[in-house]
């Protein structure tokens, strides 16, 4: 069976005080999330060690939202994959849309990427998605193909056991509109067929997140997919209400 995983990612969100408080909000709601969901938090770096602390004992687990494409030394302003393991970090967010598109990140980095958040024992969120040009051209499948075969497939099985992968058009993004949950199964299940062609079996124990708009009032539906296994949710992560309240939807 595999995993259901509920993701938030903070985005450039919350000071650390805020942060601690919301990491404390999802926590303390644990309970009424059903067992088998697990719950991931992606803060900004300034808030992982704090946030560790705040979630220490729990079943919540934490994730980067980036890491460097170097193991270490001489690059200003990075933070490596060892560095985030340092911190307890479990997960780590790769190839975001706001990341390939405002900080040039390709495939060569995406590549090294991958393989540092692996070597140091961290599971990548890797994610995926088209533009709405791209959708309207009917060039989704194309697009999203291209995401997978260039970085994916270079991993051995055994990493790719370690991945997420995260599909989010990158038109529903913080934008309000979300993908029809048959939209979104449609993709979900050309992505574990391509992931297929490489890996066989192993796709069907990949989990696969939709991301872009998910909130309480839209999750249950797109969950209740086949091939929807939970969500990576921005900006309704940034309360604990109602993140909880998109977990519980399962
Ligand atoms: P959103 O962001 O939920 O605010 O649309 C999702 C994401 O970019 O991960």
């Amino acid at each position: 069976m595999r995993k259901k995983i509920v993701a938030g990612n903070w985005k450039m969100n919350t000071l650390l005080g805020e942060g601690v408080e919301l990491s404390k909000g999802v926590a303390a709601g644990l309970a009424a999330v059903p067992s088998d969901v697990k719950l991931v938090i992606a803060p900004p770096f300034t808030h992982l060690y704090a946030v560790a602390d705040a979630i220490k004992g729990t079943s919540v687990s934490l994730g980067a939202q980036n890491c460097a494409d170097q193991k270490s030394g001489a690059y200003t302003g990075e933070v490596s994959a060892a560095m985030l393991r340092s911190v307890n970090c479990e997960f780590v967010i790769l190839g975001h849309s706001e990341r390939r598109e405002y900080y040039g990140e390709n495939n060569d980095t995406l590549n090294r990427k991958m393989q540092l958040a692996l070597e140091n024992g961290l599971s990548p969120i890797f994610c995926v998605g088209e533009k709405l040009e791209e959708r309207e051209a009917g060039r989704h499948f194309d697009v999203v193909g291209e995401q997978l075969r260039s970085v994916l497939f270079n991993l051995t099985a055994e990493q790719m056991a370690s991945v997420v992968v995260a599909y989010e058009p990158v038109w529903a993004i913080g934008t309000g509109k979300t993908a029809t949950a048959s939209q979104a199964q449609e993709i979900h299940a050309f992505i574990r067929k391509t992931l297929r062609e490489k890996f066989g079996a192993l796709a069907d124990e990949i989990s696969i997140l939709y991301g872009g708009s998910c909130k309480p009032s839209n999750a249950g539906e797109l969950f209740s997919q086949p091939d929807i296994d939970g969500g990576l949710i921005g900006g309704a992560s940034l309360k604990a209400g109602d993140f909880l309240e998109i977990a519980k939807s399962y």
